[in-house]
């Protein structure tokens, strides 16, 4: 067994936790990444460091229509790289859209693939590039570690603060045969440079800027109480965590701040790294269903449920969410291990109520009656209880669901 010491002191404000040295843990990241306003800048000198000559943007129109993909092609261009533009990546992208992408990138005889976007582009651009060396459809890859070929070079762009997708080596689409999500795992999907530059999140309108963040959030905390959880998850999502409970208010509230959308590009980053590290829990289980029956986003979904599964989750790691609370800012000094930690819901219900999101279904117009097909939804998506802190049976999923009403 670990032993565990919790230290509490004001002054330290990443709280580490003995860790078992036999316990094996792994670190994934992007190979590199830039973080600054303006380092988009670089992108034409790194991509003819990685050899490449002609490079496939991959994006979505409404990038295309801000002029932010016509400003990566010019910095491509000037530094001599021929360019292609594919803009037509749809949310939850869809099998015969990646496919579609992945042919005109084996057809254009293209050496570099440059995702731009939210996490719909990223996750697109990242198995066109293992397409490219790798033969027939994304679907042929669905699980994990079944591709065989490192794909061609990758970089990687957000432009949402969310996803963390370019930390990341999951990706995630839409099977046009049955109309499900599934998810291709691969070490081939972590990119060879992450670009991350605040100036290109300045005009993310304010419903999206809480809708992804909240996302990050959730990878953060899901991460940290994970059971599955590793040193290196657990340092950067505790950091993270403190990042977006500062900053994301102010980037809802003022999309032109610069400084709270860098540290929430840089906290989103660092979820995303956490998560691919140490792993998502309940939170992402039970809001799956939001996405696929009521057609919400997936930050939304999952802010809706966060504070629903942390109330639920407390006993499982009285330490931990106490310790979730001082990152957000609540005073636990001189209160008891179950009032500290249930201060992090508290904290949960503070920063939702500051970028105007509900927890209550019953807001986004869904019913009580829809409990059944709820509870049903969430049990489909079981794998995800296991490195949850806390065991979850269909009656505590009810309950849970029942809860957000
Ligand atoms: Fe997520």
């Amino acid at each position: 067994m670990a032993q565990q010491e919790i230290r509490r002191s004001k002054e330290l404000n990443v709280k580490t936790t003995f860790y078992e040295p036999d316990k094996l843990s792994t670190f994934l990241a992007s190979k590199k990444t830039l973080l600054a306003r303006g380092a988009i800048s670089q992108v034409g000198l790194e991509a003819k460091k990685l050899g490449a000559t002609r490079a496939l943007v991959v994006t979505d129109a409404g990038l295309t229509k801000a002029g932010l993909a016509a400003e990566v092609e010019r910095i491509l261009g000037e530094a001599g790289l021929e360019v292609g533009m594919f803009d037509g990546i749809l949310p939850e992208p869809p099998s015969g859209v990646i496919d579609q992408c992945a042919g005109v990138f084996r057809q254009g005889n293209y050496d570099l693939c440059l995702g731009l976007g939210g996490g719909s582009s990223l996750d697109s651009a990242k198995i066109v590039s293992v397409l490219a060396n790798n033969p027939g459809s994304v679907v042929d890859y669905v699980g994990l570690d079944l591709v065989p070929n490192k794909g061609a070079p990758l970089i990687l762009v957000p432009t949402t603060a969310g996803t963390g997708s370019e930390a990341t080596r999951v990706m995630v689409f839409t099977d046009d045969s049955d109309n499900t999500k599934k998810v291709v795992l691969s070490d081939f999907l972590l990119p060879d440079l992450a670009v991350l530059d605040p100036e290109l999140t300045l005009s993310v309108p304010p419903a999206v800027t809480a809708d992804t963040g909240m996302d990050a959030l959730v990878h953060a905390i899901e991460t940290y109480v994970s059971v599955n959880t590793t040193p290196y998850a657990e340092i950067l999502s505790l950091q993270a965590i403190a990042m977006i409970a500062k900053h994301l208010p102010q980037a809802y509230a003022k999309g032109s701040n610069l400084l709270a959308r860098y540290n929430m590009l840089l906290a989103a980053n660092l979820s995303g790294s956490a998560f691919a590290s140490g792993g998502l829990g309940a939170v992402h289980g039970l809001a799956y269903i939001l996405g696929t029956e009521y057609h919400m986003s997936h930050g939304r979904s999952n802010a809706i449920m966060l504070p629903h599964v942390m109330s639920y989750n407390l006993t499982g790691n009285l330490e931990k969410y106490a310790n979730i609370a001082e990152a957000m800012g609540e005073e636990t000094m001189g209160l008891s291990p179950y009032e500290a930690a249930a201060l992090s819901v508290d904290a949960v219900y503070s920063l939702m109520d500051a970028v105007n999101l509900s927890a209550k279904l019953g807001d986004y117009g869904i019913s009580s009656e829809d409990l059944p097909k709820l509870v049903a939804g969430g049990m489909a998506q079981a794998r995800l209880f296991v490195p949850n802190p806390r065991d979850l049976t269909e009656a505590d999923v009810e309950q849970i669901y029942a809860s957000a009403f």
